[in-house]
């Protein structure tokens, strides 16, 4: 079974098709560099270049596998959550091309998606079930129990800012560019992970939720008073003249600090999880943070510990947004029969979606 795939719910315009939710025969993405400058994502420009990528993009990922429109078997698109106008683009492109081509249409949420990008280039038996799945990017930091490729429960997740997003604002205060997790895991590298002590939230006894405002707001305090003290060693006439840099040592220990309080975070969760679900047998790391080799390798430490065995997507693309997840979710969906025949012609994009 061939499914073709849409993925346009923030800032990349990816199409790709994956063969009974495994086999990725083609995934193309293009990414909007053009949101770099504004240090986030603006949607009236992610409209503009979704609507202008998404047919080459498709041309591109037919082209790839070798594969024509009658070859298809389902169109897959996300429809939530994300930025309503992003959305938009994608669930316009899928419903057009389903009506065209009379080709069943599958809505698939995003963070489902997620989930699924485990199968990717992955055997199905190698997915062992009941599993803890951790789903971390930028819009969304949660922890799910997921019992069989179709069922899942939601344990808890970011009362605040989600964990790309804490990255993506401390790549921001030390200017460091968009997106931020991998500058700022690159300079991690580099630093002192115990050079700051960042608070760890303490959220009650019992609870499986996070949250990541109090380390932000924390690095926040201690980025105003490197601030100050260069601007003073600047004298104020200059240091209103020219822009801010920190210094390699700072930078590289801010960041180091940073990655190491949220491998904390997640630790002590993690710890409560596999105590009240001595089931799990698994954990499957996605997201765009699980690109984070600094908490993978945390991670993975940690859960060998409890004699769970963990898992990422096979490649680094299939972490951060793309297609091929998509059509995985897609397949599982089918099997579920969540089809919609290609009469229904509006998938209604949703920016707030729970799963
Ligand atoms: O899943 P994703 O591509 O899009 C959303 O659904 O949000 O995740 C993007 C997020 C961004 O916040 C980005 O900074 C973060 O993933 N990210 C990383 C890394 N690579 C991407 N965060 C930490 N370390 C990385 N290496
Ligand atoms: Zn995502």
């Amino acid at each position: 079974m061939k499914i073709l795939a849409f993925e346009t719910s923030c800032d990349d315009t990816a199409v790709a098709i994956v063969e009974n939710g495994t086999k990725v025969l083609s995934s193309v993405r293009v990414s909007q560099l053009e949101h770099n400058e504004w240090g986030g994502v603006v949607p009236e420009i992610a409209a503009r270049l979704h609507a202008e990528a998404w047919r080459p993009v498709l041309e591109q990922a037919l082209a790839e596998s070798g594969l024509e429109m009658k070859d298809i078997d389902y169109i897959a698109v996300t429809y939530g959550p994300g930025l309503q106008t992003s959305l938009l683009s994608g669930t316009t492109a899928a419903s057009f091309l389903s009506l065209l081509h009379n080709i069943p249409l599958i809505p698939v949420h995003h963070v489902y998606g997620h989930l699924c990008s485990v199968f990717l280039e992955r055997s199905i038996e190698e997915i062992k079930f009941p599993a803890l799945v951790l789903t971390a990017s930028g819009g969304h930091t949660e922890f799910y129990l997921w019992s069989n490729a179709m069922v899942w429960q939601k344990l808890g997740g970011s009362l605040d800012d989600a964990i790309g997003e804490a990255f993506d604002k401390l790549a921001k205060m030390l200017g460091l560019g968009y997106p931020g997790g991998p500058e700022v895991s690159k300079r991690a590298i580099h630093g002192n992970r115990k050079a700051f002590n960042l608070p760890i939230p303490n959220l009650g006894k019992g609870s499986l939720d996070l949250s990541f405002s109090g380390v932000k707001s924390a690095v926040r305090r201690l980025v105003e008073k490197e601030r100050e003290k260069i601007e003073i060693s600047l004298g104020s006439s200059l240091a209103i003249l020219s822009p801010i840099s920190f210094s390699d040592g700072f930078v590289n220990d801010l960041c180091a600090s940073f990655e190491e309080t949220c491998g904390r975070i997640f630790k002590k969760k993690l710890a409560l999880i596999f105590e009240l679900y001595p089931e799990i047998k698994s954990f499957y790391f996605v997201g765009g943070v699980s690109a984070n080799s600094y908490l993978n390798s945390v991670f993975k430490d940690f859960v060998q510990r409890y004699g769970k065995k963990m898992l990422t997507p096979k490649k680094i693309e299939y972490s951060t947004d793309n297609a091929a997840m998509i059509g995985s979710a897609a397949y599982w969906q089918i099997q579920n029969k969540a089809v919609l025949e290609p009469a229904v012609q509006y998938i209604e994009p949703k920016s707030r979606l729970t799963l």
